[in-house]
């Protein structure tokens, strides 16, 4: 990935992006001027996830549009928005059109086990990982795993958290360090390589598990960080 120079996206497409933490991404970054496009396995889920941004915030003009994953892909940075488990055979199966390009993998493997909600190590140590491992030729970084969609998608409030970016390629991490910048409130922290993505990621079930038991949505604030 070239590292000279650190641009702002005009698009961006999400892979998988139908569910709650599609569309508020989707949300925030239409609300940030940017061009989204919406994919999914399925064109109608698409429209009406896209319908459902739309309708949720009439007086903004969110650019948005209802597309396939396959579609999604084709935008200059893409985010691979599905369950964990099917993150990286997703990807894997657009890797023509993501070659060369910065791809956010914000999954986050956690299964129910006993009633608590535990973080599940997957192959290669985290699903980002994964995800990298299944398209070579892309620029993979985490980001956003703690961000939750209800904050995310509601675009009166700034989101009010910190966001661990890790990648492997300086100059991808950089991007998507600038990329969310522009969105109101959130905070990108550079979390250094993609080998990060394994405590990132677990944490989650630890947030996850800490909102259960006080019934509250928790995420990620640092302390002591200049600025
Ligand atoms: N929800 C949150 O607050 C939050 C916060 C941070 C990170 N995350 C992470 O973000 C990801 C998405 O979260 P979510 O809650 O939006 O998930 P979700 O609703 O369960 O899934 C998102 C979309 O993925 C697609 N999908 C489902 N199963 C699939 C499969 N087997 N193969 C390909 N695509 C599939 C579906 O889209 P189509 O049927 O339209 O194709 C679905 O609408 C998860 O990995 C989660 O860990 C979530």
């Amino acid at each position: 990935m070239p590292n000279e120079t650190i641009s702002i996206p005009r698009t961006v497409g999400i892979i998988g992006g139908t569910g709650p933490a599609g569309r508020a991404f989707a949300a925030r970054l239409a609300g940030a001027g940017i061009d989204v496009a919406i994919g999914s396995r399925s064109v109608e889920k698409a429209q009406e996830a896209t319908s459902k941004v739309l309708e949720r915030w009439p007086d903004e003009s969110l650019s948005i549009r209802a597309v396939t994953n396959e579609e999604a892909a084709l935008a200059e940075l893409v985010v691979v928005a599905t369950p964990w488990a099917a993150a990286a055979s997703t990807a894997a199966a657009c890797a023509d059109a993501l070659r060369g390009k910065v791809v956010i993998s914000m999954a986050n493997a956690i299964t129910m086990i006993e009633g608590e909600l535990q973080p599940v190590i997957p192959a290669r140590g985290s699903i980002s990982a994964g995800v990298q491992s299944a398209i070579p030729g892309s620029y993979v970084v985490g980001a956003m795993h703690h961000v939750p969609a209800h904050e995310l998608g509601d675009l009166r409030r700034p989101v009010g958290c910190d966001v661990l970016v890790c990648a492997d390629d300086p100059g991808a991490r950089a991007s998507v360090i600038s990329l969310l910048s522009q969105l109101d409130g959130l905070r990108p922290v550079d979390a250094g390589s993609l080998s990060n993505a394994a405590a990132i990621e677990a944490m989650t079930a630890v947030l996850l598990g800490v909102n259960s038991r006080y019934g509250t949505r928790t995420t990620i604030r640092l302390v002591g960080l200049p600025g």
